[in-house]
């Protein structure tokens, strides 16, 4: 749905005014009356579709807006309808904390997913009655808008859940997104963070696309893409082009109303103007989500947008803090997923690429496919025994499905009369990128050259530079094939040497890219430990065991001495990872490409000193926790000191740090405020459970 809305301010309505001459309070009463005007046609014609007056009678009212704000700018505040054309551009934008954690959900393929997902919740909530509410799952891009005192003051996309990016100025164009919060049935709250999801109609997408086509422009991919595109342009006026529209689903935090169900916020969002997901419904069982998910996947191609599922949240809001959310996603809620699409296309060639383990993936470069609406033109084939099982060769018809934003999928060869077979695939004899020559490791086929062969080199840099690893801005994959073509860098060490100087002559970069990337790569010679040891890519070693290497051995040069037997004796190093750790430190190369990069001088952080024995290992060690309420089994003091016995900080009230909060009864505002910003809650007799049990902690997973 698209409406024409002027740009330019004009003549008023005939007979009005000459805004220049009346006074500033005449023309705030009269910008007063248009505000209300305008918001209200607004929301008839994009939020329910039921327009009152015609585009050129809305038209003028909007003009005449404009002229009193041209004569008055004082009048051109952040709710005037007016705002909705867009601002001048910005340079960046900004990132923001949200005001909870913006979590993703857990998702099921199959009914005995959610069958498993209903028991955990009901054996959690005892005898309580449990009700869902049911939601069409929207394919777009999440989003945060926020209000004060009823005025739109930020939308935020949802970045990595703690911060995301500042699209105020893109959002404020978008006519579903209500400036001011209507009061006419329930009056504006003082604070209100809301969950929506921003997409595009399927038809706006098509003629935005046609557009583009016309104007010689690439066409987006998809509605999702062409979404975060829009959102995340710097200027407005193009967002305001684009033809977006945001649903609105959950109330995140919200000061100065109160509800006690998910269906009292849906029915509150839309009493304030918000536009709400179609056909929401609460269900009682899993047969009648399962009714409900196989409903909306007959309609699916009849919708004018694209849902990937259906979503299951319980509906009462205080058995949702009991239950909490781990690091990821609440445990009240479930994604239930509609069967990935399905395509039939050829392979046209297979290639073999080599990862930073020296892994050699053989990859089948498809005949360019639409599958779900993404255009897929590769497929891994993961490993030699994979290639051989489903023996796959160049000019083979297949069945590609894509879930979600995983990697496209080769599902089974289908077979094809009309063509005799090419030879089946091959490994290659020699490293593609070094002409070393390969071994056999399992069902994978690994170039042992390490640090000497290029395209390992280039993708252990990218992943040294990677977000979960030194997160250094500005040396992504690009750049590190770049830096090692040219031949400034040979190994990791070789990052901290490089100048400014080095950098300019380089495609891509400027006097100031070139500035802020030394920059970047010299502020983290201090970094925590573990971030330290996931970048070195040691293999079977993720993020969280390198928290744990990090927690016990404080520093590199005890973990690269540790004997193989100290390894294995930690919680949560296994055998078989002890022996990579101990062997990845073992091989010559990386003994002294460490030695090398650790001569540059680093600082490493390690949290706070745990414990020493075996509590440390427990993961209690550096979580901060609250406690509440009045026990039962103890006094509170009691629990508190054991907690920190274990290295827990124990905190005294809760903020977005807290990592657990501990309820007994009657627990209070403290409940209340963990639930709004998403921590964990356990009862006294769940935390007394975890402290006894072997591996207690992980509190947060
Ligand atoms: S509820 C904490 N409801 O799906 C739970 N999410 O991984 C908040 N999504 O990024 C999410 N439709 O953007 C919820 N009706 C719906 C949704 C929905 C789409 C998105 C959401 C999230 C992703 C789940």
């Amino acid at each position: 749905m698209t409406r024409h809305v002027a740009c330019e301010a004009g003549p008023g309505a005939p007979g009005a005014a000459d805004p220049g001459k009346l006074s500033l309070g005449e023309a705030a009463a009269e910008a007063a009356g248009l505000h209300e005007s305008l918001h209200r046609h607004n929301r008839l014609y994009y939020v329910e579709a039921a327009p009152e007056i015609s585009d050129s009678a809305y038209d003028a009212l909007f003009r005449r807006l404009q002229a009193l704000e041209a004569a008055h700018p004082s009048l051109g505040t952040a709710d005037s309808p007016t705002r909705r054309v867009g601002a001048d551009p910005l340079e960046t934008l900004p990132g923001i904390e949200h005001a909870a954690p913006m979590l993703s959900l857990d998702s099921a393929r199959e009914v005995a997913e959610v069958r498993r997902f209903d028991d955990r919740l009901r054996k959690a909530l005892g005898d309580e009655e449990v009700r869902y509410v049911l939601e069409p799952k929207l394919d777009g891009a999440s989003l945060e808008l926020v209000y004060v005192g009823g005025v739109l003051e930020r939308a935020v996309t949802r970045g990595n859940g703690r911060v995301g990016e500042g699209v105020t100025e893109n959002v404020r164009t978008i006519r579903t997104v209500p400036l001011r919060l209507r009061r006419d049935e329930l009056p504006a709250p003082a604070f209100l963070a809301v969950r929506g999801e921003a997409m595009m109609h399927l038809s706006d997408f098509e003629s935005l696309n046609q557009r583009r086509i016309e104007a010689d422009e690439p066409p987006y991919q998809n509605p999702r893409n062409a979404t975060s595109g829009a959102l995340r342009q710097l200027d407005s006026r193009i967002a305001a082009r684009r033809p977006l529209t945001v649903l609105a689903y959950d109330v995140m935090v919200v000061a100065g109303a109160a509800f006690d169900s998910d269906s009292e916020g849906i029915a509150a969002l839309k009493a304030w103007g918000f536009r709400t997901p179609e056909r929401v419904t609460l269900a009682r069982s899993v047969e009648e989500i399962a009714a409900y998910h196989r409903a909306f996947d007959a309609d699916r191609e009849s919708l004018d947008y694209e849902i990937d599922g259906v979503v299951a949240k319980l509906d009462a809001l205080a058995p949702r803090a009991v239950l909490g959310s781990t690091a990821h996603h609440p445990r009240w809620a479930i994604a239930f997923k509609f069967e990935p699409r399905k395509e039939v296309t050829r392979i046209d060639r297979i290639f073999v690429s080599v990862g930073r383990t020296g892994v050699l993936t053989p990859v089948a470069l498809l005949r360019p496919v639409e599958v779900g609406g993404v255009t897929v033109s590769r497929a891994s084939l993961h490993n030699r025994e994979e290639l051989e099982r489903k023996d796959l060769r160049e000019g083979d018809l297949v069945r590609v499905q894509r879930a979600g934003d995983v990697i496209p999928q080769i599902v089974e060869r289908i077979d094809d009369e009309t063509r005799v077979r090419g030879e089946p695939f091959a490994m290659p004899a020699a490293c593609p990128s070094c002409g070393t020559e390969p071994r056999a490791k399992g069902p994978f086929t690994v170039c042992p050259n390490h640090l000497a062969c290029r395209a390992q080199l280039k993708a252990r840099i990218a992943h040294f530079g990677s977000r979960g690893a030194l997160d250094i801005e500005g040396l992504g994959e690009e750049t590190a094939a770049l830096l090692v073509d040219k031949g400034l860098v040979g190994e990791l060490a070789d990052l901290f040497d490089l100048t400014v100087e080095d950098l300019v002559p380089l495609e891509g970069f400027g006097e100031v890219s070139a500035r802020n990337l030394v920059g970047a790569i010299r502020d983290r010679k201090r970094v925590e430990l573990a971030r330290f040891l996931v970048g070195l890519g040691i293999p079977e070693v993720g993020a969280a065991v390198a928290r744990d290497l990090a927690l016990h051995f404080r520093g590199i040069e005890a973990l690269r001495a540790a004997p193989e037997e100290a390894l294995a004796e930690i919680r949560g190093v296994g055998e078989k990872m002890s022996a990579a750790i101990r062997g990845f430190f073992e091989i010559p190369d990386v003994r002294d490409a460490l030695d090398r990069l650790l001569g540059r001088g680093f600082r490493f952080i390690v949290p706070e000193a745990p414990p020493a024995g075996d509590e440390a290992k427990e993961g209690w060690a550096g979580k901060t926790i609250v406690l509440t309420g009045s026990m039962k089994d103890g006094p509170r003091s009691e629990l508190a000191r054991e907690l920190r016995r274990r290295g827990a900080r124990v905190a005294g009230s809760v903020s977005s740090r807290t990592d657990l909060l501990v309820a007994g009864a009657n627990p209070g505002s403290k409940l209340e405020k963990a639930r709004r910003l998403g921590v964990e809650v356990l009862d006294e007799a769940r935390l007394r459970a975890r402290l006894s049990a072997p591996r207690a902690g992980g509190a947060v997973d």
